[in-house]
């Protein structure tokens, strides 16, 4: 160990060498639940070759390697469950490039989305997914989970992005896996099998993304619902009715009230009839169509049994309700210990997802707040653990999202959006894909990964 700590050292640098057990808690636990697995090292490497030297010795040695983000996922995707290196990507923190001739710009992986959204906003661009916590996240990580957020219903998820990445295999050969070019038809897209691999197959180290220009206004609704499946009916509605927001988020009441109180502002009257509420998003460049999209979106609720709308009259009052919204996973969190689910059904079946988790929960006993991106039929059920006991927790609990998962089966849906299997997810694997399916994928990752050193125990 002595030894290979030595080379480490040499290859990166002792500063960036941490073996106390300070730094490895902290790079030992992400956002989900209250899984702990401290890496045996934490490396910080800062350039291509030296992730590269890195993995080369890690493969000889067969000592496992786990690459770390910003650590906000949810899924356990970047958790070292089998010790070893700790590979965090913090130091790839560089906008490269904005190349504004093409729309596109090259990055590291560890740039937070945030910043990234920001720098590309100051010349008119965007940059369109946006996980809730894209305050923290790195792009690196909304990569190799292939996330979402609330964008995602008018203008795609991250994968809808990323035209070509360079990645470190685990030979510690340096490979680009397309082009820069908004077509490629040339061969396997190995782009696209990188995206959401969760780390599984190699090291990003540079990420070349597509940019689309800024629209220039945005208009922010939100209703109130006297039931919460009405509120779900209604997305599908407006959808049919020919409009697509930017943003169609759903929120049950508690996750609401939690978020208020989470946040310490109140900027929802909520009444006592009101179960749910859809936060609605417009944009575009022209704010006559913007309006005109508000009055259908409007007519189309009312039918839905809805209270008195809210319009947010100014950017502050915007950024307030999206404050609110983003806040809502943090806000269950300091409420109890929770399990986030990731259900993603068809859309039109968004109310009848909704009624399973509800039922499935009174038949296995747990509580839960469910909120989410309604227009992608993506809802996020936190199951919260309340004053369970262990065995009840720990199998009961499991049991019963078995159940959820196959009725989500059913409903033509599957059991992650954006959030990824990870770790937590993984027994779970068997509902969503045969033997033969899930041998493929095996077969893939002993390709890229043939002594299975790159974040063992994840999504298998
Ligand atoms: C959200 C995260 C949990 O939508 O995906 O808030
Ligand atoms: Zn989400």
């Amino acid at each position: 160990m002595n030894e290979f700590l030595d080379q480490l050292n040499q290859i990166v640098g002792e500063p960036y060498v941490f073996s106390d057990l300070e730094t490895r808690t902290e790079y030992g636990h992400d956002e989900t639940e209250d899984l702990s697995f401290p890496p045996s090292v934490v490396v910080k490497p800062a350039t291509v070759d030296e992730v590269s030297q890195i993995l080369k010795l890690a493969n000889e040695h067969e000592i496992t390697v786990t690459p770390i983000g910003a650590r906000t996922g949810l899924s356990g995707g970047a958790l070292a469950v089998k010790g070893g290196i700790g590979l965090s990507m913090e130091r790839f923190n560089k906008i490269i490039e904005i190349d504004e001739q093409n729309l596109q710009a090259t990055l590291e992986p560890g740039v937070i989305t945030e910043v990234f959204q920001n720098t590309v906003k100051e010349v008119g661009l965007m940059y369109p997914p946006d996980p809730a916590s894209r305050g923290s996240c790195f792009i690196g990580g909304n990569v190799s989970e292939n996330s979402g957020g609330p964008k995602a219903v008018k203008y795609g998820v991250t994968k809808d992005y990323v035209l070509n990445l360079e990645v470190v295999l685990t030979s510690g050969e340096v490979i680009w896996t397309g082009a820069n070019t908004l077509k490629n038809s040339t061969g396997y897209n190995l782009t696209q099998l990188m995206i959401g691999s969760e780390g599984t197959l190699g090291v990003i180290t540079k990420i070349v993304m597509r940019l689309i220009p800024h629209p220039t206004n945005d208009l922010l609704m939100l209703v109130p619902f006297n039931s919460a499946e009405k509120a779900c009916e209604a997305v599908s509605a407006i959808f049919r009715a020919g409009i697509i927001p930017s943003g169609m988020e759903f929120m049950e009441r508690d996750a609401i009230e939690y978020a208020m109180d989470f946040i310490g502002e109140e900027p929802v009257p909520l009444q006592p009839s009101e179960q749910a509420h859809l936060l609605i998003e417009v944009d575009g460049n022209n704010v006559d169509q913007l309006m005109a999209d508000c009055e259908q979106i409007m007519q189309v609720v009312e039918q839905f049994d809805c209270g008195e709308i809210l319009f947010a009259e100014d950017q502050a009052k915007k950024d307030q309700l999206w404050k609110l919204r983003r806040r809502v996973g943090e806000a269950v969190k300091a409420q109890s210990v929770y399990k986030e689910e990731d259900t993603v059904v068809p859309r039109y079946q968004l109310p009848a997802l909704l009624k399973a988790v509800k039922e499935v929960g009174k038949l296995y006993g747990f509580r839960s707040v469910c909120y989410g991106h309604a227009g992608d039929g993506n809802l996020h059920v936190n199951i919260l653990r309340d004053e369970m006991c262990d065995e009840d927790w720990d199998k009961t609990v499991k049991v019963g999202v078995r159940e959820l998962f196959q009725q989500v089966k059913a409903l033509g849906g599957t059991i992650s959006g954006e959030h990824g299997i990870g770790y937590v997810q993984r027994d779970y694997m068997d509902i969503m894909f045969s033997e033969s399916h899930l041998e493929l994928m095996r077969s893939i990752k002993r390709v890229f990964d043939p002594k299975g050193i790159l974040n063992p125990g994840k999504i298998f």
